[in-house]
């Protein structure tokens, strides 16, 4: 039998914007069942004993221009990936580009579109641009033309930039495992993007050129260190 624990604080805590991202809508519809609930607990309690969430104080000297707020790394590491050694790096990287959600957010029949994203404002559909068309654009999902990043106005990233650290334990671990219920643990392949045969990506509409959509398609290391891939052949690379 399934045990659904409410809290009733939640409710308090999320304050639905009028025109709502799609992350948030499914964030909100999640149940999150008791198994769920230890399971986060634990890696919470993992967590802060390793190192402290990272929170941003509300000034920020010397803070670089490009620099933007994302929900995720609220929480999260800029460089967050650290366990799989073989692609950690790629994977930090592709992540001063590309939305976390991009990767890690794949809800069920859902028709979304990458574009790049500059701050919370879309630059949708602006065709023959360049490849991340500014330093501060990232290549993020929207639904029905509406971004499904949350953005830093968003009632909900408030709240936990804001409200976090005065959260009861039980509470942050309601959040937590709301927040990651509609998110795929372990990403997406690097073939998603880098196959000739992809169908996640419009090239030409984020900006890139012919001789770009080739080199990105055929990316030799993305073929390489696909995680479908079971053995590494360095001689792939001079194929
Ligand atoms: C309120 C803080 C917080 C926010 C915001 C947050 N995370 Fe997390 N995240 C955590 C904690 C804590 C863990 C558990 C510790 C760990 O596994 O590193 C975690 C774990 C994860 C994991 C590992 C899978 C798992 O279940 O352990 C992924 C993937 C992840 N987060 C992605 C994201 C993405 C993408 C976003 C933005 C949409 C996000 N997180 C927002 C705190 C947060
Ligand atoms: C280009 C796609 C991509 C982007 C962008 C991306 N991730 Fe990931 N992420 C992955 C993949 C793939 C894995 C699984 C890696 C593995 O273990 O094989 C992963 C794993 C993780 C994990 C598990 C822990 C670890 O050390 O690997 C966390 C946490 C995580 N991502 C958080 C984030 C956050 C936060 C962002 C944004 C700052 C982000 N990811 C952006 C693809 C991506
Ligand atoms: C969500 C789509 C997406 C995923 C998933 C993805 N990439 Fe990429 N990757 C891109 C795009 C777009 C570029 C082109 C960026 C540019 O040229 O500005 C790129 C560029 C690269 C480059 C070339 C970097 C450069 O500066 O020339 C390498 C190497 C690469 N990816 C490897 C990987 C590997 C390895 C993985 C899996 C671990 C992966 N990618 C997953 C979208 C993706």
């Amino acid at each position: 039998m399934k045990i659904y624990i409410t809290i009733p604080l939640l409710a308090l805590i999320i304050t639905s914007a009028n025109a709502d991202s799609l992350y948030f809508s499914k964030l909100e519809q999640a149940t999150i069942d008791a198994k769920l609930l230890e399971k986060t607990a634990e890696k919470l309690q993992e967590y802060k004993a390793t190192q402290p969430i990272k929170f941003p104080s509300f000034h920020q000297p010397n803070k670089p221009l490009i620099e933007i707020e994302r929900f995720c790394t609220l929480c999260h590491n800029k460089l967050a990936h650290q366990e799989n050694v073989a692609v950690r790096s790629f994977l930090n990287a592709h992540s001063r580009f590309i939305s976390c959600e991009t990767c890690h957010f794949i809800p069920k029949n859902t028709n979304l579109i990458y574009r790049w994203l500059q701050n919370d404002a879309s630059i949708e559909n602006e065709e023959n641009s360049h490849l991340q068309p500014h330093p501060a654009a990232h290549l993020s999902p929207f639904s029905q033309g509406m971004p499904v990043v949350l953005s830093p106005e968003h009632p909900f990233f408030q709240k936990i930039k804001t409200k976090w650290k005065d959260l009861s334990n039980s509470e942050q671990i309601q959040l937590t495992a709301k927040i990651h219920a509609p998110l795929k643990e372990k990403g997406i392949s690097c073939k998603s993007c880098h196959d000739p045969n992809q169908k996640m990506l419009e090239l030409a509409r984020i900006g890139a050129s012919k001789k770009q959509q080739q080199a990105i398609e055929q990316n030799k290391i993305a073929h390489l260190l696909d995680k479908d891939k079971k053995t590494i052949r360095l001689i792939d690379l001079l194929e």
